[in-house]
């Protein structure tokens, strides 16, 4: 979609159709859209007093043929009430718009900003809906709807004097959107179209065109490095693990600055292993990788950004598998670091994993770690599809994270990590356990047994089991993997 800044007045304009939105209050029609209505000769007013334009959050009032105007139709899309608005309602209103245009054989779009909104964030945030509105999870239909996609949108509202600042949201928001939908399009892959092997190709793929540094450690060099937790979830399996290394080094790093450890879970398939799931939507273990597409997509995302930070970023990649070499409930196991670990449940592999990825993230010089992972049921039953749950074991380092997430649009909620819960992983016959002993808290047992690994490094883990994928299509996203997390930790890298 070819994205750009346009200066002209409104009425100049012949593009399929114009875009703009308003507020839920007494009188909707103003300021701009007091001017809109005076060219299209009250039509807006009309529509007000009739009670069919109200403001309320994604109403969408389609006009054709709106009279004063060039373009053949106009969208008034409702963006709720004023003193809430914020760059999060403004990606949502033109990711929806969108959405609803393409299925009506518009293929050019004029989305006007309202006075005030002529910032680089909101050039930002609209680039963001758009681009991200546009993915859709058809790539294996045979008769895919190829007359349904928007090929231009200008952004309009900007003077001459806020070119600059918008063409630099539009730029940057296409970086970040586009990343987010290379992680949707992984996260979307079949297990048996991406396997820890094929993750690690695409992987490198990416990296040769981002033009960042990769290593991929193929078994026995994982076997070499002792990581024995990864090792025992990928026994059960044909298919060998990799352990995923993709570092970006800046040009002129900050002196003294800090050296982030990103690190995501990528199990390319879950069956629980031995301690077998249910078939009832076992299918849809196969996003279980979702935090380590994150991640990669996270790493694209900043080579085209250049921040001065190093980010090295660590993806342990294997299967879940039952297979006759598979580990089994009461095996010990002893993790790169040097812990030994009672697995009491294989089901609970995605913490084994990790193990290892963070202890080699610190190993190769991370000061800062954040995980990301599809890691327990249990945060679906503790905030359902809304928020992610955010743990962490350092205020400050955490407190950054929030404060990017709000910035970003992205629903993210503080979990605990006091220490009393560390009781619930302390194993009787090896050093830990990896499930509690304890009743209840499954999301936090998980980010217990993590912080394990982190030791010293202030560390943030994120379960994204509830947010990675979309059961319902959303009017301003398509049913599917979200690629949530990743607006976040690009906002957080770009900013220390
Ligand atoms: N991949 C799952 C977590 C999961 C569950 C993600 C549901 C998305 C939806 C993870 O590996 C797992 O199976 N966790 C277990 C842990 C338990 C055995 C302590 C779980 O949540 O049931
Ligand atoms: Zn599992
Ligand atoms: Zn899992």
């Amino acid at each position: 979609m070819k994205i750009t800044l346009e200066t002209k007045p409104i009425v100049t304009f012949t593009e399929d159709a114009i875009v703009t939105y308003l507020f839920e209050e007494p009188d909707p029609v103003q300021g701009r859209l007091a001017e809109l209505d005076k060219l299209t000769g009250g039509l807006l007013a009309r529509l007000a007093k009739s009670g069919e334009l109200t403001g309320k959050p994604l109403e969408l009032t389609l006009v054709h043929a709106p009279a004063g105007l060039k373009t053949a139709r106009l969208l008034l899309v409702g963006a709720g009430k004023h003193e809430q608005f914020n760059t999060a309602t403004l990606r949502k209103v033109a990711g929806a718009a969108l959405r609803y245009l393409k299925t009506r054989g518009v293929h050019t779009v004029v989305f006007a900003l309202r006075e005030g909104d002529l910032t680089e964030e909101a050039a930002q945030a609209v680039t963001e809906g758009v681009i991200a509105t546009d993915f859709e999870s058809d790539k294996y239909k045979t008769d895919k709807k190829n007359d349904k996609f928007i090929e231009a949108m200008s952004i309009t509202g900007h003077g001459e004097a806020q070119r600059a600042s918008g063409e630099k949201g539009i730029a940057r928001g296409r970086v970040v959107a586009e990343s987010q939908n290379f992680t949707r399009d992984l996260v979307n892959e079949p297990s048996n179209k991406l396997t820890p092997v094929i993750l690690a190709q695409k992987a490198v793929a990416m990296a040769e065109e981002a033009g960042l540094a990769i290593d991929v450690l193929d078994e026995k060099k994982i076997a070499d490095l002792k990581m024995g937790a990864l090792l025992s979830v990928a026994q059960g399996s044909v298919e060998p693990p990799r352990m995923i290394v993709v570092t970006y080094t800046p040009a002129n790093a900050k002196p003294g600055a800090p050296v982030v450890g990103l690190v995501g879970k990528a199990v390319t398939f879950d069956t629980g292993g031995i301690s077998i799931k249910p078939s009832e939507g076992m299918e849809k273990m196969k996003y279980d990788m979702a935090g380590g597409a994150t991640m990669l997509g996270v790493m694209r995302a900043l080579a085209a950004l250049k921040p001065g930070i190093k980010v090295i970023c660590v993806v342990p990649a294997t299967e879940n598998m039952p297979g006759g070499k598979a580990q089994k409930p009461g095996d010990i196991q002893t993790a790169m670091s040097g812990k030994t670990i009672e697995v009491l449940n294989t089901d609970a592999e995605g913490r084994l994993i990790l193990a290892d990825g963070i202890h080699y993230a610190k190993q190769l010089g991370a000061t800062h770690l954040v995980d990301a992972a599809t890691l327990t049921g249990a945060i679906v039953v503790a905030l359902a599809n809304i928020n992610v749950g955010v743990f962490g074991s350092d205020q400050a380092w955490t407190d950054k994270l929030l404060a990017s997430a709000k910035a970003a649009g992205e629903k993210m909620w503080p979990m605990p990590t006091d220490d009393e819960y560390r009781e619930f992983i302390k194993g009787s016959v090896a050093d830990i356990q990896n499930i509690g002993s304890g009743k209840g808290g499954g999301a936090i047992t998980g980010a217990m047994f993590l912080k394990e690994f982190s030791g010293d490094t202030p560390w943030i883990h994120l379960d994204i089991a509830g947010t990675a994928w979309n059961d319902d299509a959303k009017p301003w996203l398509a049913k599917g993997p979200t690629g949530v997390a990743l607006r976040t930790l690009v906002h957080l890298i770009t900013t220390l």
